[in-house]
């Protein structure tokens, strides 16, 4: 039998000896993901960015013996097949592939105001960059014969109609394709493709582009979701991700796993 993923090892870590890409890990999202991979047992977590020097910092504060840092744009085919083979060589394998790395344009982009040349380098990181990931990844999972688990950040724009930003909308409906094409193409390999779709929430990516503080942006945020009494945080992401790429979802993919405390469009 080829190795599973899915087993959860003798130390009780869901993610005991795994090999992980986070991309977008200097930051937000994938930084707590990165974190949560370390405290679950992951052997390695290798951080993908173009940060580098805030991705050379989280790497350093987690610890050089289980996570490092590799300058990867997303939006280039080549830094990402150098940032999977990095990985096989120096670490092993890839058991999970958590391809996060996104970004927001820096106008409004509503339809009658459409800037494509913003639109095309949207798309280059939020859904080619993506894409590219997810194939390099399970080509690597394929051949170490690694029943991995692969991961998108996908958002509640994947599934609704935003008043603004219908680059980034298009965008994330895009990477729900994705996982549902791949996870079906992927499946007789053994490898796992789910999404995560988080509610909007405050990181360095939304607080930068509203320009404000982590708690007006979590004060904004908190009516578009039903669910009271509480703020989404990264964490939460990670923990749903954590979900996903752990034995705890052996069974599932081509799945959407909303973090959203009910969604409130508008
Ligand atoms: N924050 C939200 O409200 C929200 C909601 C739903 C979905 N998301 C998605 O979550 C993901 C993570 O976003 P976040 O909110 O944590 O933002 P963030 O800005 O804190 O983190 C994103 C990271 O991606 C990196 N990145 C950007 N372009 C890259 C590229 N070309 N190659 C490699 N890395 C690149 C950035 O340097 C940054 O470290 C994104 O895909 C975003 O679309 C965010």
């Amino acid at each position: 039998m080829p190795e599973t993923a899915n087993s959860v090892g003798s130390s009780g870590h869901k993610l005991a000896g795994k090999v992980a890409i986070v991309t977008g890990g200097a930051s937000g999202i994938g930084e707590a993901a990165a974190r949560l991979f370390v405290e679950q047992g992951a052997s390695m977590v290798v951080i993908a960015d173009i940060q580098d020097d805030l991705g050379n910092q989280v790497a350093a504060s987690i610890g050089f013996h289980r996570c490092t840092y590799v300058h990867c744009d997303v939006a280039n085919e080549d830094q990402i097949k150098i940032l999977v083979n990095t990985t096989v060589n120096s670490h092993g394998k890839v058991d999970i592939m958590f391809s996060n790395a996104g970004i927001l344009s820096p106008s409004d982009q509503t339809v009658l105001d459409l800037d494509i040349s913003q639109f095309d380098r949207l798309f280059a990181v939020n859904a080619r960059g993506m894409a590219l990931c997810v194939k390099h990844a399970a080509r690597a999972m394929m051949e170490g014969r690694v029943r991995g688990s692969i991961v998108c950040t996908g958002s509640v724009a994947a599934t609704h109609g935003t008043p603004r930003r219908v680059d980034y909308t298009m965008s994330k409906h895009a990477v729900l394709g994705l996982v549902r094409a791949a996870s079906l193409q992927l499946a007789a390999h053994g490898i796992r493709v789910n999404c995560v779709s988080p509610n909007a929430l405050a990181t360095p990516l939304t607080c930068a582009s509203f320009g404000l503080e982590t708690e007006d942006m979590q004060m904004l945020y908190a009516h578009n979701a039903r669910l009271k009494g509480m703020v989404l945080t990264p964490k939460h992401v990670a923990d749903a991700v954590l979900f996903l790429v752990s034995g705890d979802s052996e069974f599932v993919t081509g799945h959407d796993l909303v973090v959203d405390g009910s969604y409130i469009g508008g």
